[in-house]
């Protein structure tokens, strides 16, 4: 019997759906040192910054090629009245942001600051509207105010606040959370909510939204069925009523409960796998909402955005609770990549999705102390992971892997894998889950010839043991303990039309190969 935790063949002639590039969106939101501190230093800040947006996170956030930035929230969004966020900064009012730490904020960052760094980053604006406390005119105006290329009242307030041309808005999320923080609403009242705002969020000066209805916790599939339902009268409609783009979900991977979440560094073996196991479960959501919308929307016009997700633990010792300040580890970092592979494997109808948050907050990219920002394991999976963005899914058929383990009653494979083909281009993605034990992989590559391109690999610090080798996570002391490196144990055998990748997968490690097909 082979020791293979992964055989697996590849068909490089059948590509499949594309990897929506928007599948790699980050998420952004007035919530402890997220906008402010993480991107907003403020004009007379000593970091240097470009208008008072700071340019260490840019300059590092550039390097994932972030496709779309969702902002101003979250929970925040349902309270945000984006008037008090425009104009001269001196004449902003104060507000007290009651959802996260009820610190009071001073509105500096507001829709021209957040657009500013959407193009500083050249990234697409995903703008979340306020459906729980807001009005359908506040609604109608931001959309004017965002879009509209003439002299009608809320251009020309746009451009007495000094930007002349309309902004580009791809996204345009109609609420956030309805059955919790956005208005703990039941899924019908936010239905006719969400018509309500979609029709007054109008498509103005060539610029077309694309219209986010705020969809399910988790696996409440109902909530879907119940927004299908606005958009596609009988089962199996070819064209759904163009309402909305896009139905949302969220999913969090938390080890323990809500009350206990679990430490973001020091956690045993146990809540390690357990973490796993829950990472996984997001394929099985993402399916479940799909299968959903199938049957209202066969040919998948309407978009499943999952529009939050990540990891969400206790936060660091001695930080402000509300602010959900966590440290990011390896574990985070092949979190992350379980989710990339379930959303390329699910791409048809998964078009959207937002990591949470972008700094300092949750699931994070980067981190910042003052000046100082480092880039955490995730970012480097993001990074490692951006040849995907746009790229033809290639399935990785599974023909005899013996990677499984027993956790929590469930068997979990312990290698994870996708695979997608762009521009002459071949990237796999292989996650070995085991922080104790190496893994061996076979992929044969069938249906076009190719040359090996480079590997990297992301893992702990050679020498770790499996604690550290899944704990381990970069400081400000040392930035870069957790960085990409060569993977130098992989090699690429051609026999006949028939080529054969095989590797061996440091312990709890994320690697990706790139082959070109000649
Ligand atoms: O990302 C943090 C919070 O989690 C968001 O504000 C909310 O939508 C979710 O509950």
């Amino acid at each position: 019997m082979s020791d293979l935790a992964l055989d697996a063949v590849v068909d490089l002639d059948v590509p499949g759906p594309t990897i929506n590039r928007h599948l790699y969106g980050q998420f952004a939101e007035h919530l402890g040192r997220c906008v402010y501190e993480g991107f907003w230093v403020g004009e007379d800040s000593p970091v240097p910054h470009e208008g008072g947006i700071r340019l260490d996170v840019v300059e590092a956030l550039r390097e994932l090629r972030v496709p779309n930035l969702r902002w101003p929230g979250g929970c925040f969004a349902d309270s945000y009245h984006w008037r008090d966020g425009v104009g001269p900064r001196e004449d902003r009012p104060r507000i007290a942001n009651v959802h996260w730490g009820d610190v009071v904020e001073d509105n500096a960052f507001g829709t021209h600051e957040f657009l500013a760094l959407c193009e500083l980053l050249r990234t697409e604006p995903y703008v979340s509207a306020n459906v729980g406390s807001g009005t359908v005119q506040e609604t109608a105006d931001w959309v004017e105010y965002l879009t509209r290329d003439d002299d009608a009242p809320m251009a020309r307030l746009r451009r007495e606040h000094g930007r002349g041309e309309p902004w580009p808005v791809t996204f345009f999320g109609l609420g956030n959370e309805p059955w919790g923080c956005g208005g703990n609403l039941r899924a019908d009242q936010y239905a006719s909510l969400a018509r309500l705002h979609s029709t007054y969020a109008r498509d103005l000066s060539g610029n077309t939204l694309q219209r986010v209805a705020a969809g399910a916790n988790e696996d409440d599939y109902a909530w879907t069925e119940t927004l299908m339902k606005q958009v596609s009268q009988r089962l199996g409609d070819e064209e759904p009523a163009p309402l909305f783009q896009a139905v949302s979900f969220h999913y969090y991977t938390i080890p323990g409960t809500w009350g206990a979440k679990g430490s973001a560094t020091d956690f045993d073996h146990d809540t390690y796998w357990t973490t796993m196991r829950k990472a996984h479960r997001v394929r099985a959501l993402i399916r479940g909402h799909s299968a959903v919308m199938d049957a209202y929307d066969p040919n998948a016009r309407v978009a499943l955005a999952l529009d939050e997700w990540g990891t969400w633990f206790d936060v660091e010792p001695g930080t402000e609770p509300g602010f959900l300040y966590q440290q990011n580890t390896m574990r985070d970092a092949l979190v992350a990549a379980v989710h990339f592979d379930a959303f390329h494997d699910n791409a048809r109808r998964l078009r959207l999705a937002n990591v949470a948050q972008v700094v300092n907050v949750l699931q994070a990219m980067v981190l910042t102390e003052g000046a100082c920002m480092l880039r955490t394991p995730t970012f480097h999976a993001f990074a490692m992971s951006a040849g995907h963005q746009d790229a033809s899914a290639l399935a990785v058929h599974d023909v005899a892997s013996r990677g499984t383990r027993a956790v929590d009653g469930t068997d979990l494979p312990t290698v994870s894998t996708s695979a997608s083909v762009k521009d002459g281009s071949v990237l796999v993605s292989l996650t070995n889950l085991d922080p104790a034990a190496p893994a061996r992989v076979r992929v044969a590559l069938r249906g076009g010839s190719v040359m090996p391109d480079g590997a990297t690999v992301l893992a702990a610090p050679e020498g770790a043991g499996s604690d550290d080798a899944v704990r381990a996570h970069n400081t400000f002391d040392a930035p870069d303990a957790v960085a990409p490196r060569e993977l130098t144990t992989v090699s690429l055998t051609t026999t006949g039309a028939q080529s054969t990748l095989e590797a061996t997968l440091p312990p709890a490690s994320f690697a990706t190969v790139r082959l070109a097909l000649t």
